[in-house]
């Protein structure tokens, strides 16, 4: 997969992309990730990427020349496709783990990142094909949203994660939180591990870990539980405990 990334600050991505799983894929050419400067894409002496919003008020707005000039140029010569141009903005939709699975699917993607007050509006309206928020929070920048967005998709990419760290079980993987995790020693300051994940029996650990997943969502996140669809046995065995809740 090749993604392009447009932006004011390409040093931001330095460290986070040459470390761990980022790393790795781009290493077995799995992943291929080109930073752009907006600014290289202007044409006065100051190298001038944002202007005064028209109508007034505070801050300065991202001029549209440099961003289609460059996303144009990513573009040229390149079979496109339905190549997703990525807007990262508050304003969009809020990031999923079902958007990050589409994406991963991609064979080329461009995000680009904000600044300032924003982008003038006519890269909303003419550029982008998706408007993308990674949380309902205001970032100074589009960079960092840009790196949520590159490492969730990258755990997806087919080949990147050895099975030892497989994303199937991953929290929102399947519509459910994942399961509580246990590692050495098996008791610490008199808390213990539970004794079924000590069992070795396979099929009463599967059994334990599904309920606990669900218990957890049912918990922590109600809501998605409502897209989930679960067998008699485990809709029962939840109400039991939701009512010995309430
Ligand atoms: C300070 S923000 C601009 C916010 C804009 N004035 C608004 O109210 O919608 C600057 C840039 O950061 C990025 N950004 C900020 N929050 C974000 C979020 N939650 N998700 C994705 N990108 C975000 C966008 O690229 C945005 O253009």
């Amino acid at each position: 997969m090749r993604i392009d990334i447009l932006c004011l600050f390409p040093d931001m991505f330095i460290s986070p992309f040459e470390q761990s799983i980022i790393k790795r894929a781009k290493e077995s050419n799995l992943l291929n990730i080109v930073i752009h400067d907006i600014r290289d894409y202007t044409h006065d002496s100051h190298h001038t990427v944002d202007d005064y919003p028209y109508g007034g008020g505070p801050g300065m707005v991202l001029k549209p020349e440099p961003i289609f000039e460059l996303a144009e140029t990513i573009q040229h010569g390149v079979d496109t496709g339905d190549m997703p141009v990525v807007l990262l903005t508050p304003q969009g939709k809020l990031l999923t783990q079902k958007i990050v699975r589409d994406l991963a699917l991609q064979p080329h993607l461009m995000l680009i990142c904000g600044h300032y007050e924003g982008i003038d509006e006519r890269v909303h309206e003419h550029l982008a094909t998706d408007e993308i928020s990674i949380g309902d929070y205001v970032l100074s920048g589009g960079e960092l949203a840009a790196m949520v967005m590159v490492d969730a998709i990258t755990r997806l990419i087919p080949g990147v994660l050895g099975s030892e760290e497989s994303a199937k079980d991953d929290s929102h993987s399947n519509g459910l939180l994942e399961y509580p995790q246990y590692t050495r020693p098996e008791t610490y300051r008199s808390w213990s591990v539970p004794s079924i994940l000590l069992s070795g029996n396979h099929e009463k650990i599967a059994q334990w870990r599904k309920r606990q997943s669900i218990l957890r969502t049912a918990t922590r996140r109600p809501e998605m539980l409502q897209q989930v669809i679960l067998s008699c046995e485990e809709k029962s065995w939840i109400s039991e405990r939701s009512l010995n809740q309430n």
